[in-house]
């Protein structure tokens, strides 16, 4: 079967780069991504796009009104497609069985619903959202009693593994494309289909292909492994605290085994992003659902741990401060979830600044990409009524105005501009003494010590 028109539900953080890079790369395929959320859309079509990455405008440039489309049109989209992506959120579920660690799947279950309803023909339906294991079946099954017009339908699990900030390298030159499908005669044709789309810049030995259930559960460990690297890493960061060992030293010198390797081995100040905690949630939902309690713990640690560096980062700076945050200025340097994105989902800045807000101090934010609404509506939602945001809450243009006046300087996430900061520059600004709460090993100790700061490094022993 050879595709000539891809449909995508769901224009996010996903749908919307991934299908941008199909479009791109296959200038002889329409593809049209549809979501219901109009704002989305219409940002989509602008030319302030909804998502910040890098690249990204470029090759929505490119693409964009030649054969990819942003639509609120879902069902046109559906019916005029051949390949479906369903590429919509899979948040975790906050109510009812499994509140706290199954996914919520009710994106999902209404996109099958209206594909069933749409479509004619024959179709193939792409899990591109990350969904527990045996998720295909409950699609096939909706699929084969809600369609109305005998339309037949091949589901194929074709999970996303870019990482947010380097999504368009990601796409460009995946490390490997996971295609997970039934293994019949029909299924294997359905799985060469879209094989043969990223065949067009991806090359056949990275593409791999599996059976449904091996493929849609691959995602799950694969997030829970990365994971599992940062909390084991940030576990050895309070050790090194406490006996003087360097953590990035240590990640170095381990890293250069070929065995564990250097990457996903930087500690800091606690994973964020959309996907870590729910994945892992989820996984520990699956084993528990399966009678494994023991595999099950053994998951929830890596959360536990997270959770412990965000809250010890909090007890550090709250307790060098004289046990007093009360009235003080905290200037923070960082809210997106990592550099590069504009997305704060999850990110370890929320639950600092909710704990230091708790505490009564004043804080002031600067990030590059992130704007005031989405910073208000994140501490909104961590529990921060409208008063406190209202007063200790200050949003800033740039770390010096953050700075001004501050009692400490807390850096949360790691963009390349914290690098290069005017360290005297911030000394003078800085109420004294000036507190530093690196929560990304990112800042030079030396130096900042030689000016006077009194300088707390993640990681870092005294
Ligand atoms: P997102 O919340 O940014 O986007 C999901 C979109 O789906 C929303 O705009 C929503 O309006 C839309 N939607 C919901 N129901 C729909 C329907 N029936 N039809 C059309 N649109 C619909 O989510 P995201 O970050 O893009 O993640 C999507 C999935 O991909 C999740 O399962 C996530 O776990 C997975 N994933 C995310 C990343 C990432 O970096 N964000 C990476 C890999 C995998
Ligand atoms: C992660 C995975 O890396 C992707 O492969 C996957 O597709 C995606 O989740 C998903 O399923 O959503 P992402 O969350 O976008 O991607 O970003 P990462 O680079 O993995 O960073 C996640 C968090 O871990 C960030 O807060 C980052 O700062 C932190 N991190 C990362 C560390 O603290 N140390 C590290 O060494 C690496």
């Amino acid at each position: 079967m050879k595709i000539t028109s891809i449909c995508c539900l769901g224009a996010g953080y996903v749908g919307g780069p991934t299908m941008a890079m199909i479009a791109a790369k296959c200038p002889d395929i329409r593809v049209t991504v549809a979501d219901m959320n109009e704002k989305r859309i219409a940002a989509w079509n602008s030319d302030d796009l909804p998502v910040y990455e890098p690249g990204l405008d470029d090759i929505v440039t490119t693409a964009r009104g030649r054969n990819l489309h942003f639509t609120t049109d879902i069902k046109a989209a559906i019916a005029g497609a051949d390949l479906i992506f369903v590429s919509v959120g899979t948040p975790t579920k906050s109510y009812g069985i499994g509140a706290g660690r199954a996914a919520d799947l009710r994106y999902i279950e209404s996109a099958a619903r209206l594909i069933a309803e749409v479509s004619e023909g024959h179709k193939i339906i792409v899990e591109k959202s990350t969904i527990p294991v045996k998720t295909a079946s409950a699609i096939q099954t909706i699929l084969a009693a809600n369609s109305t017009k005998d339309a037949t339908f091949q589901v194929l699990s074709n999970p996303e593994f870019l990482a947010e900030g380097t999504a368009i390298a990601d796409l460009e030159n995946p490390d490997r494309i996971l295609i997970g499908g039934e293994q019949t005669p029909e299924g294997l044709a359905a799985i060469q289909a879209l094989a043969s789309v990223y065949q067009r810049w991806v090359p056949r030995e990275k593409i791999i292909t599996t059976n449904l259930w091996s493929s849609e559960l691959s995602k799950l460990v694969a997030n829970a492994f990365l994971a599992q690297r940062i909390s084991s890493i940030n576990s050895i960061s309070a050790l090194c605290e406490a006996t003087g060992a360097d953590v990035d030293e240590v990640a170095r010198a381990i890293g250069t085994d070929s065995r564990i390797g250097p990457k996903f081995i930087k500690s800091s100040v606690g994973f964020g992003g959309s996907c870590f905690q729910k994945d892992i949630l989820n996984l520990v939902y699956l084993c528990q659902s399966f009678g494994l309690p023991d595999a099950a713990e053994y998951w929830r640690q890596v959360i536990h741990l997270n959770d412990w560096q965000k809250s010890r980062f909090v007890e550090k700076i709250v307790r060098t401060l004289f046990n007093t945050v009360n009235g003080k200025r905290i200037a923070i340097l960082g809210f997106a979830f990592k550099k590069d994105t504009n997305d704060t989902r999850e990110s370890a800045a929320i639950h600092i600044c909710r704990d230091l807000l708790r505490e009564r101090a004043h804080i002031a934010i600067y990030d590059p990409q992130v704007d005031a609404a989405q910073i208000h509506q994140d501490l909104t939602e961590a529990g921060i009524d409208p008063e406190l945001l209202a007063t200790n809450v200050e949003l800033c243009d740039s770390p010096y105005a953050a700075a001004e006046n501050s009692h400490a300087l807390a850096t949360l996430t790691e963009w390349d501009e914290f690098r290069h900061l005017d360290l005297p520059r911030l000394y003078d600004l800085m109420l004294k003494p000036a507190f530093v709460f690196d929560g990304r090993a990112i800042l030079p100790t030396t130096a900042l010590k030689a000016l006077g700061f009194d300088a707390f490094i993640i990681g870092k022993g005294a």
